[in-house]
């Protein structure tokens, strides 16, 4: 990647450039805020500022005239664009930002500033590696988790910056309505650390833009929920901002006529009237006489109009000058220029002098930059579709004849311009550039670019009819950068690996086709997506194994157990998930030490299920440390599972810690993190802290059931302060959901909570049918986890309508599973309240009480204030059953006193008076 020269020079501390040279009018009360941020950030409260409006509203004015009293003040001002090109490189505007502070910088000073991120920005900076010559190697690999380390450091290297200034660091970047996923995620990743920082970025972006890059409208919601970032629309000019400017060009008073003309036909827009201004000077117009003026001018119509007119009037070969530019980007080479055009004679020249004289142009570091996207936008527009292809052909030609020495660095435009060459390009080299530069794109971590490239390489092979064994690992390549790219990509993800399957059978290449089937079943069994189906998952997992039995490959058998003992954690198949872990320790021990999983996730799980706690926390735990060391892929998803375990035990502060660690693990994706932050939302609110879990949803921005987290905190959240109709919907939604894909597991946790909420309603008969269908689940399993948490809440029901025997045969099995010595944690609060019940009912007061003590300091113990609240109002209810109305009062009050402290709505101090009463 190139860095580019910016327009902006930081270091000589010129003032910017502001072509065309007319003054700068009004906005005012813009600067006057704009300022106020500066001035909050000079004492550490930096921030986000979005200056948005339409195109030509002066937005780059703005922020420019911003960036020269910030400089005069002793600021640091680094400048970057976002282009329209489709061509322009990933991270394009920080790149740009940041390339002339490093040229400008001395080795030592840039050695302090960059740090231990010096490798890393390294990727996006390679001249950092002949300025300092001792770093190590970057990151690289293939998983997610690399790019936001990568951004990461790109973030630590801006902010020392920033604190190194004598004032602040004000980064300017503009048009953020064209920037590229992996910029705008970067930008997002720095906004969450400036609350402390000298730091202010300064983004610009048009309003007009129907559709928002999804990565930007994220962007933009993660800033508002965060309430950071202040967002200045700009209005048009006023008349009398319109009559400075007129004024101040003529050097005398204009008739208001001239002025209310000129208004009413720009509507105060600057850049349509600064055009009209320039045509009318240009043509020697007097603007002090209203019939000149008036004589001069056509009606203009709108500001692509007035960009046609100001070209119209342009000779034939700098109009194909600039059409020519147009096509290579907002700015470009005169070399790269001249080739395009197959000549550089005296005519050539003379048209970019006609373009630069025009305003149509201006320089730019070696090269010329349109004066506006505008102009540029109006050119490319208005060509046709053959003549553009032709152009597009010519560019890429032109760039890789120019650049033959360094075509490494162009590999993406020259791809981009073959591509949009249509039917003139050679379709190999359609294939070859897209591949190269995918590859590039990859070392970047740029997964969105990784994504355009290669699917536009695909689909020139589909054309060609290319080898289908080279198609097929073409598609699986696509495949994997889909799973990266996260939830929202699994569809497309699965249809690529389809294809390849397509593929690879038609080339007998079995280990490719039973590798495909494995990588299906993996994909269809991941619940965070739409595309979950374990019925399909089994389906490709016996494909595989039949596969195998014909052709045996240890390897390939190994990572399908693998595979096979995790999807049995989803179906709750806790006997078959077991013997499969069995299977693939026996082959990871035959296998060499590199090719080996060793991987203890899935039997955690299952041991825990199958009640083991002790072994199972450990294994889940050793797994935590695996993914730590090798932080690759998901390398949250142990500590999640370590987590789950707790919550599942009633243990939700231990839960909080583990998704705690998982967070500080390793750097993670915005929608890793939602889904982490999801989690401790759900053990906050389970241990009392409805306020805390509010907060942490909320800075998930997740309110539904959007990807199906495990723990998804919103109906638990509804259900604890009150809102139990929604907590229903929401609780039947995802078991539903999870019921119709064969996820077995969650089908018969959602049923558990379902039962909760129906019997809070009082709708005994539906909270019993949860029950019994996910004890039902848990016995097939077979899932001592699953019993622990079903049979409790079936022996409470029971000895509330008097069916002892019923009762005492669930609670023998619990006592049974915890005769083996485990820890239960809370459940074991749940089972000793179930026993409080049943004996109460029974008229066995001692016990009752006794039991009704354990349960209650069981529940303290563990944190579990709403369990708490439930059992001494039960017990309130048995002392009123037995006739001690006086003592039943205190226990009905402490539970009153709970849900007061915990300040949860009405419904359960209802509840609470309904029992009593
Ligand atoms: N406040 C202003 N005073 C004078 N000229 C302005 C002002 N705002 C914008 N202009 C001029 O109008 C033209 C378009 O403004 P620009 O900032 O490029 O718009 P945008 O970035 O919103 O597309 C530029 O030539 C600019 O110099
Ligand atoms: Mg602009």
């Amino acid at each position: 990647v190139e860095s580019k020269t910016v327009g902006l020079d930081v270091h000589s501390r010129r003032p910017p450039t502001t072509e065309g040279g007319f003054p700068f009018v009004g906005r005012q009360a813009e600067l006057v805020t704009l300022e106020g941020h500066l001035e909050a950030a000079t004492r550490g409260r930096g921030g986000v500022v979005l200056i948005s409006g339409e195109p030509g509203i002066g937005k780059t004015r703005l922020a420019l005239e911003l960036a020269r009293r910030a400089q005069s003040e002793g600021w640091q001002v680094l400048y970057g664009r976002a282009s329209a090109v489709e061509a322009a490189p990933s991270y394009l505007p920080i790149i740009e930002a940041l390339g002339g502070f490093v040229d400008a910088c001395s080795s030592e000073a840039l050695r302090i500033y960059l740090g231990h991120a010096a490798a890393d920005v390294a990727l996006l900076l390679p001249t950092i590696r002949d300025r300092i010559s001792d770093i190590e190697q970057g990151t690289t690999g293939v998983a997610e988790s690399m790019r936001f380390r990568l951004l990461a450091s790109v973030s630590e290297f801006l902010l020392s910056i920033a604190a190194a200034s004598k004032s602040g660091l004000l980064l300017v970047q503009e048009d953020l309505h064209w920037a590229d996923a992996s910029t705008l995620l970067l930008l997002g990743l720095l906004a969450s650390k400036l609350s402390g920082a000298r730091l202010i970025l300064l983004g610009t972006l048009r309003s007009a833009e129907v559709d928002l890059s999804p990565p930007l409208t994220d962007l933009l919601a993660d800033l508002s929920r965060a309430s950071m970032g202040e967002h200045v629309g700009l209005p048009p000019l006023t008349p009398a901002d319109v009559s400075t400017l007129v004024v101040s060009l003529h050097g005398a008073p204009v008739p208001h006529e001239v002025i209310d003309g000129l208004y009413a036909e720009t509507e105060g827009n600057p850049f349509f009237l600064t055009s009209i201004l320039n045509q009318l000077l240009r043509t020697g117009c007097n603007l002090g006489d209203v019939r000149a003026v008036r004589m001069r001018k056509a009606i203009p119509q709108d500001l692509r109009w007035v960009v046609r007119q100001r070209i119209s009037r342009l000779s034939p070969a700098t109009h194909d000058l600039l059409r020519a530019g147009a096509v290579l980007g907002d700015d470009f080479d005169f070399d790269v220029l001249a080739e395009m055009l197959g000549t550089r004679d005296d005519l050539t020249i003379a048209a970019l002098e006609e373009a630069l004289a025009a305003d149509t142009l201006r320089p730019e570091g070696t090269g010329y930059r349109f004066t506006h996207a505008l102009i540029r936008e109006t050119l490319y527009d208005g060509l046709s579709h053959p003549r553009r292809q032709r152009l597009h052909f010519a560019a890429a030609s032109a760039i890789e004849r120019i650049n033959s020495g360094t075509i490494d660095s162009h590999l993406a435009e020259i791809a981009v311009h073959y591509r949009l060459a249509g039917s003139q390009a050679d379709q190999s080299k359609v294939v070859d550039y897209s591949l190269r530069a995918g590859e590039a794109a990859a070392a970047l971590f740029a997964w969105e670019e990784v994504a355009a490239h290669w699917e536009a390489a695909l689909e020139s092979m589909v054309a060609q009819w290319t080898d289908p064994e080279v198609r097929a690992g073409h598609l699986e390549r696509l495949a994997k950068v889909m799973f990266i790219l996260g939830w929202d990509y699994y569809p497309r993800q699965i249809a690529y690996l389809e294809r390849a399957l397509e593929a690879y059978r038609q080339t007998s290449d079995f280990q490719a086709t039973t590798r495909l089937h494995v990588d299906l079943a993996a994909a269809y069994f991941r619940i965070n997506a739409s595309t979950v189906n374990q019925r399909r998952s089994m389906c490709h997992f016996k494909a595989a194994e039949a596969l195998l039995s014909a052709h045996p490959d240890e390897k390939l058998a190994n990572l399908r157990y693998q595979n096979l003992a995790a999807a049995y954690t989803w179906t709750a198949q806790t006997a078959e998930g077991l013997a499969a872990c069995q299977r693939a320790l026996s082959l990871d021990a035959q296998l060499a030490p590199e090719d080996r999983f060793g991987e203890p996730r899935a039997m955690g799980w299952h041991l825990a299920s199958a009640g083991k706690l002790a072994e199972g926390a450990a294994a889940l735990e050793r797994a935590c440390e695996i993914d730590r060391e090798r932080s690759g892929i998901d390398s949250y998803f142990s500590y999640a599972f370590r987590s789950n375990l707790a919550f599942w035990l009633g243990d939700p502060r231990d839960s909080y810690e583990w998704m705690r660690r998982g967070l500080a693990s390793s750097e993670l994706s915005p929608q890793r993190r939602a889904a982490i932050l999801c989690m401790m939302a759900a053990a906050r609110a389970e241990a009392g802290d409805l306020d805390e879990a509010c907060r942490l949803q909320a800075e998930t921005g997740w309110q539904g059931l959007d990807h199906l987290a495990v723990l998804f905190p919103a109906p638990l959240i509804a259900f604890r302060t009150g809102d139990w109709e929604r907590a229903r919907t929401l609780w039947t939604d995802a078991r539903e959901r999870h019921r119709r894909t064969g996820t077995r597991w969650c089908e018969a946790d959602f049923a558990c909570w379902l039962a909760q909420v129906c019997r809070v309603q009082g709708d005994i008969d539906a909270a019993k049918t949860m029950l019994n269908e996910a004890l039902a689940i848990g016995l097939e399993a077979p899932s001592e986890l699953i019993e622990m948490w079903t049979r409790p809440e079936l022996a409470m029901l029971c000895a509330q309508e008097r069916r002892l025997a019923e009762a005492e045969q669930h609670l023998r099995r619990c006592r049974a599973i915890m005769a083996a010595g485990e820890q239960w944690r809370g459940l074991a609060g749940r089972v000793a309240l179930a026993e409080a019940l049943t004996a109460s009912s029974g008229a066995d007061w001692e016990v009752g009480e006794l039991q009704f003590n354990r349960a209650l300091s069981i529940f303290q113990r563990w944190t579990l204030p709403w369990s708490e609240a439930e059992a001494l109002s039960a017990w309130g209810s048995a002392l009123v059953a037995a006739g001690r109305r006086r003592l039943a009062v205190d226990k009905f009050s402490a539970a009153r006193d709970i849900y007061h402290r915990h300040k949860v709505g009405e419904p359960w101090v209802k509840h609470v008076e309904a029992l009593q009463h």
